[in-house]
Protein backbone atom coordinates (compact mmCIF):
# COMPACT_ATOMS: atom_id res chain seq x y z
CA UNK A 1 0.00 0.00 0.00
CA UNK A 2 0.77 4.02 0.15
CA UNK A 3 2.91 4.69 3.00
CA UNK A 4 2.56 7.75 4.36
CA UNK A 5 6.00 9.25 5.98
CA UNK A 6 6.56 12.57 8.26
CA UNK A 7 9.92 14.07 7.67
CA UNK A 8 11.76 16.53 9.64
CA UNK A 9 13.33 19.26 7.16
CA UNK A 10 16.39 21.69 7.91
CA UNK A 11 17.12 24.77 5.62
CA UNK A 12 20.51 26.20 6.66
CA UNK A 13 22.90 28.62 4.67
CA UNK A 14 24.03 32.68 4.79
CA UNK A 15 22.08 35.21 5.50
CA UNK A 16 20.12 36.61 2.45
CA UNK A 17 21.05 33.28 0.38
CA UNK A 18 16.90 32.70 -0.36
CA UNK A 19 15.92 29.95 2.33
CA UNK A 20 12.75 31.66 2.88
CA UNK A 21 12.61 32.15 -0.78
CA UNK A 22 12.56 28.55 -1.46
CA UNK A 23 10.03 27.41 1.22
CA UNK A 24 7.65 30.20 0.24
CA UNK A 25 7.81 28.89 -3.48
CA UNK A 26 7.63 25.30 -2.46
CA UNK A 27 4.91 25.56 0.53
CA UNK A 28 2.93 29.03 -1.16
CA UNK A 29 4.06 29.21 -4.52
CA UNK A 30 4.91 32.44 -4.42
CA UNK A 31 8.40 34.69 -4.42
CA UNK A 32 8.43 38.23 -2.38
CA UNK A 33 11.66 40.61 -3.95
CA UNK A 34 11.73 41.78 -0.62
CA UNK A 35 11.64 39.27 1.53
CA UNK A 36 12.36 40.09 5.05
CA UNK A 37 15.67 38.50 7.06
CA UNK A 38 13.92 35.65 9.24
CA UNK A 39 14.09 35.67 13.55
CA UNK A 40 15.12 32.79 15.09
CA UNK A 41 13.14 30.13 12.23
CA UNK A 42 10.03 30.09 11.10
CA UNK A 43 7.59 26.59 10.47
CA UNK A 44 5.79 24.82 7.44
CA UNK A 45 4.69 21.87 6.40
CA UNK A 46 4.08 20.50 2.91
CA UNK A 47 3.12 17.35 1.14
CA UNK A 48 5.15 15.45 -1.59
CA UNK A 49 3.62 12.38 -2.95
CA UNK A 50 6.56 10.02 -4.71
CA UNK A 51 5.42 7.02 -6.43
CA UNK A 52 5.22 4.78 -3.37
CA UNK A 53 4.61 7.23 -0.83
CA UNK A 54 3.36 10.61 0.56
CA UNK A 55 6.07 12.25 1.84
CA UNK A 56 4.91 15.37 4.61
CA UNK A 57 7.98 17.46 5.20
CA UNK A 58 8.07 19.44 8.55
CA UNK A 59 10.14 22.33 7.72
CA UNK A 60 12.59 24.69 9.63
CA UNK A 61 13.39 27.70 7.80
CA UNK A 62 16.61 28.88 10.12
CA UNK A 63 18.46 32.61 10.37
CA UNK A 64 21.01 32.67 8.47
CA UNK A 65 22.57 35.94 10.74
CA UNK A 66 25.82 34.78 12.78
CA UNK A 67 23.83 35.68 16.14
CA UNK A 68 21.32 32.86 15.64
CA UNK A 69 23.96 30.47 15.07
CA UNK A 70 23.97 28.67 18.62
CA UNK A 71 20.34 27.88 17.79
CA UNK A 72 20.95 25.81 14.61
CA UNK A 73 21.36 22.37 16.72
CA UNK A 74 17.85 22.23 17.71
CA UNK A 75 16.34 22.39 14.22
CA UNK A 76 19.02 20.06 12.60
CA UNK A 77 18.88 17.92 15.33
CA UNK A 78 16.55 15.10 14.25
CA UNK A 79 16.36 16.13 10.96
CA UNK A 80 15.85 13.50 7.82
CA UNK A 81 16.89 16.24 5.63
CA UNK A 82 18.51 19.03 5.16
CA UNK A 83 18.84 21.66 2.33
CA UNK A 84 22.18 23.65 2.45
CA UNK A 85 21.46 27.09 0.62
CA UNK A 86 24.19 29.37 -1.09
CA UNK A 87 23.77 31.94 -3.76
CA UNK A 88 25.62 31.84 -6.78
CA UNK A 89 26.75 34.87 -7.32
CA UNK A 90 27.87 35.34 -3.72
CA UNK A 91 31.41 32.85 -2.84
CA UNK A 92 31.58 33.95 1.17
CA UNK A 93 27.82 32.23 0.68
CA UNK A 94 29.11 28.95 -0.57
CA UNK A 95 31.69 29.26 1.81
CA UNK A 96 29.45 29.43 4.56
CA UNK A 97 27.27 26.30 2.94
CA UNK A 98 30.43 24.21 3.17
CA UNK A 99 30.74 25.00 6.85
CA UNK A 100 27.05 24.20 7.34
CA UNK A 101 28.28 20.60 5.48
CA UNK A 102 31.03 19.91 8.17
CA UNK A 103 28.83 21.00 11.02
CA UNK A 104 26.14 18.68 9.77
CA UNK A 105 28.61 15.45 8.75
CA UNK A 106 29.70 15.99 12.23
CA UNK A 107 26.59 16.44 14.50
CA UNK A 108 23.97 15.88 12.03
CA UNK A 109 22.04 12.24 12.23
CA UNK A 110 24.22 10.11 10.02
CA UNK A 111 21.85 8.97 7.75
CA UNK A 112 20.64 12.90 6.91
CA UNK A 113 19.47 13.07 3.58
CA UNK A 114 21.72 16.13 2.61
CA UNK A 115 21.28 18.38 -0.64
CA UNK A 116 23.20 21.91 -1.79
CA UNK A 117 20.91 24.09 -3.37
CA UNK A 118 22.69 26.88 -5.45
CA UNK A 119 20.09 29.41 -5.19
CA UNK A 120 19.44 32.63 -7.51
CA UNK A 121 20.44 30.65 -10.47
CA UNK A 122 18.16 33.07 -12.43
CA UNK A 123 20.71 36.24 -11.82
CA UNK A 124 23.50 34.27 -14.51
CA UNK A 125 24.85 37.37 -16.10
CA UNK A 126 26.22 37.98 -11.51
CA UNK A 127 27.45 34.32 -11.25
CA UNK A 128 30.83 34.28 -9.33
CA UNK A 129 30.43 30.44 -8.30
CA UNK A 130 30.46 28.14 -11.12
CA UNK A 131 28.43 24.92 -11.66
CA UNK A 132 31.34 22.48 -12.11
CA UNK A 133 33.36 23.71 -8.63
CA UNK A 134 30.30 22.72 -6.57
CA UNK A 135 29.35 19.65 -8.47
CA UNK A 136 33.13 18.32 -7.54
CA UNK A 137 32.36 19.39 -4.08
CA UNK A 138 29.26 17.69 -3.66
CA UNK A 139 30.38 14.40 -5.15
CA UNK A 140 33.04 14.39 -2.48
CA UNK A 141 31.14 15.45 -0.14
CA UNK A 142 28.04 12.63 -1.16
CA UNK A 143 25.97 15.65 -1.26
CA UNK A 144 23.12 15.87 -3.86
CA UNK A 145 23.63 19.03 -5.61
CA UNK A 146 20.82 21.54 -8.11
CA UNK A 147 20.99 25.03 -8.82
CA UNK A 148 17.73 26.69 -8.18
CA UNK A 149 15.58 29.95 -8.40
CA UNK A 150 13.35 30.83 -5.96
CA UNK A 151 12.27 34.04 -8.20
CA UNK A 152 12.18 31.96 -11.63
CA UNK A 153 11.13 28.71 -10.34
CA UNK A 154 13.15 26.85 -11.02
CA UNK A 155 14.34 23.41 -9.37
CA UNK A 156 12.01 24.25 -6.09
CA UNK A 157 9.77 21.32 -6.29
CA UNK A 158 12.17 18.79 -7.85
CA UNK A 159 14.50 19.49 -4.77
CA UNK A 160 11.97 18.73 -2.30
CA UNK A 161 10.97 15.78 -4.34
CA UNK A 162 14.56 14.61 -5.15
CA UNK A 163 14.48 14.17 -1.62
CA UNK A 164 11.66 12.68 -0.54
CA UNK A 165 12.48 9.98 -3.13
CA UNK A 166 15.91 9.71 -1.07
CA UNK A 167 14.35 9.17 2.61
CA UNK A 168 14.98 5.85 3.68
CA UNK A 169 11.78 3.78 3.77
CA UNK A 170 10.31 2.81 6.94
P1 LIG B 1 17.85 35.00 6.20
O1 LIG B 1 16.46 34.71 6.65
O2 LIG B 1 18.31 36.38 6.56
O3 LIG B 1 18.83 33.96 6.65
O4 LIG B 1 17.86 34.99 4.56
P2 LIG B 1 17.23 33.90 3.58
O5 LIG B 1 18.25 32.88 3.24
O6 LIG B 1 15.93 33.40 4.10
O7 LIG B 1 16.99 34.76 2.25
P3 LIG B 1 15.60 35.34 1.71
O8 LIG B 1 14.72 34.24 1.24
O9 LIG B 1 15.06 36.28 2.70
O10 LIG B 1 16.10 36.12 0.40
C1 LIG B 1 16.99 37.21 0.47
C2 LIG B 1 16.78 38.10 -0.74
O11 LIG B 1 17.12 37.40 -1.94
C3 LIG B 1 15.32 38.56 -0.91
O12 LIG B 1 15.31 39.90 -1.32
C4 LIG B 1 14.79 37.67 -2.00
O13 LIG B 1 13.79 38.29 -2.77
C5 LIG B 1 16.05 37.40 -2.85
N1 LIG B 1 16.00 36.08 -3.49
C6 LIG B 1 15.75 34.90 -2.91
N2 LIG B 1 15.78 33.90 -3.80
C7 LIG B 1 16.06 34.48 -5.00
C8 LIG B 1 16.21 33.96 -6.32
O14 LIG B 1 16.11 32.76 -6.61
N3 LIG B 1 16.53 34.88 -7.30
C9 LIG B 1 16.66 36.20 -7.03
N4 LIG B 1 16.96 37.01 -8.06
N5 LIG B 1 16.51 36.72 -5.80
C10 LIG B 1 16.21 35.87 -4.80
MG1 LIG C 1 14.95 33.68 5.88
Amino acid sequence: GNKSINAKLVLLGDVGAGKSSLVLRFVKGQFIEFQESTIGAAFFSQTVAVNDATVKFEIWDTAGQERYHSLAPMYYRGAAAAIIVYDITNPASFERAKKWVLELQAQGNSNMVMALAGNKADLADSRKVTTEATQAYAQENGLFFMETSAKAATNVNDIFYEIAKRLPRL
